[in-house]
């Protein structure tokens, strides 16, 4: 009866950890950071971006890949520390990430000067608030 009780308990640990193994430690669960962040492509071209307005859902991380049709341009986020070059046009693009911590219109703009209009060359993230689902 004591090797049938300990056998007992061995497998109660047995199990037991395995539990632990499968609900345990926080790095075992995907989280929503470490999630593929949606990819949109904005292509930039004398004097504008497009598209002009990108949406994005509040505490969702985008990944943003900007690309010219002509000459070089900038991007940058007003507010923020996103301040990209975005090459001529067939020479790759940038990349940068935008988390909608919190809902509003976060205006990007070019930053390179282009030519005549380059003061124009803007557009808006939109952070929709997760409630309501509607823009701000
Ligand atoms: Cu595009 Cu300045």
């Amino acid at each position: 009866m004591v090797v049938l009780s300990q056998i007992m308990f061995i497998r109660c640990l047995i199990v037991a950890s395995a539990l632990v193994a499968l609900s345990g430690s926080p790095h075992a669960t995907p989280s929503r950071q470490g999630a593929t962040p949606r990819v949109i492509d904005i292509t930039a071209e004398r004097f504008e971006f497009w598209p002009a307005e990108v949406k994005v859902a509040e505490g969702e991380e985008v990944e943003l890949r900007i690309r010219s049709d002509d000459t070089m341009h900038g991007f940058r986020i007003v507010g923020t520390n996103t301040n990209l070059v975005i090459p001529k046009r067939g020479k790759g693009y940038a990349v940068g990430r935008f988390t909608g911590s919190s809902p509003g219109r976060y205006t990007f703009e070019c930053n390179r000067m282009c030519g005549a209009g380059h003061n124009f060359m803007r557009g808006e993230l939109v952070v929709r608030p997760s409630s309501t689902g509607k823009l701000p």
